[in-house]
């Protein structure tokens, strides 16, 4: 595994459209090792494969609620519900955060590493992440979706 570097705002790959993954080769698994190895590294909470500058669907969630890692390929919101405003961050946008509604509660089917398909039921910063992350392979980024930018403390 590696540490890639992360592209920061206002890198134009962040706002391309990423592709879909036709077949799960070992490089696509690796990558998908190399994204939460880089996420981790930055003490982040997901990551979207356009943020280390490849445009395709992939995308690694850990919220450190024991859901446990989540390697997502093909990640597409099938169900939404409610709403919710609380304080998002990014690693593409370091020192900015800001308050963005989401929906509270979300389903998202993707295919794991290894094919399976999941379904994943989500409600809270789980469901934030997976709203988040999903954005970014559009070429979405929070702070279009920020209501109130926030002061960050240092
Ligand atoms: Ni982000």
């Amino acid at each position: 595994m590696a540490i890639r570097k992360i592209r920061t705002n206002p890198d134009p790959v962040l706002r391309e459209k990423a592709k879909t993954i036709n077949k799960i080769s070992a490089p696509i698994i690796r990558l998908l090792d190399d994204m939460a190895e880089t996420m981790y590294a930055a003490n982040g909470v997901g990551l979207a494969a356009p943020q280390i500058g490849i445009g395709k669907r992939l995308v690694v969630i850990d919220v450190q609620n024991g859901n446990g890692l989540l390697k997502l390929i093909n990640p597409v919101i099938t169900q939404k519900n409610g709403a919710e405003v609380a304080i998002e961050g990014c690693l593409s946008f370091p020192g900015i955060a800001g308050e963005v509604e989401r929906a509270e509660e979300v389903t998202v089917k993707a295919l794991d590493p290894e094919g399976k398909e999941l379904e994943i039921k989500a409600t809270g910063l789980l469901a934030r992440a997976l709203q988040h992350e999903i954005d970014h392979l559009d070429g979405v980024l929070f702070v279009d979706r920020v209501i109130r930018f926030l002061e960050k403390e240092e």
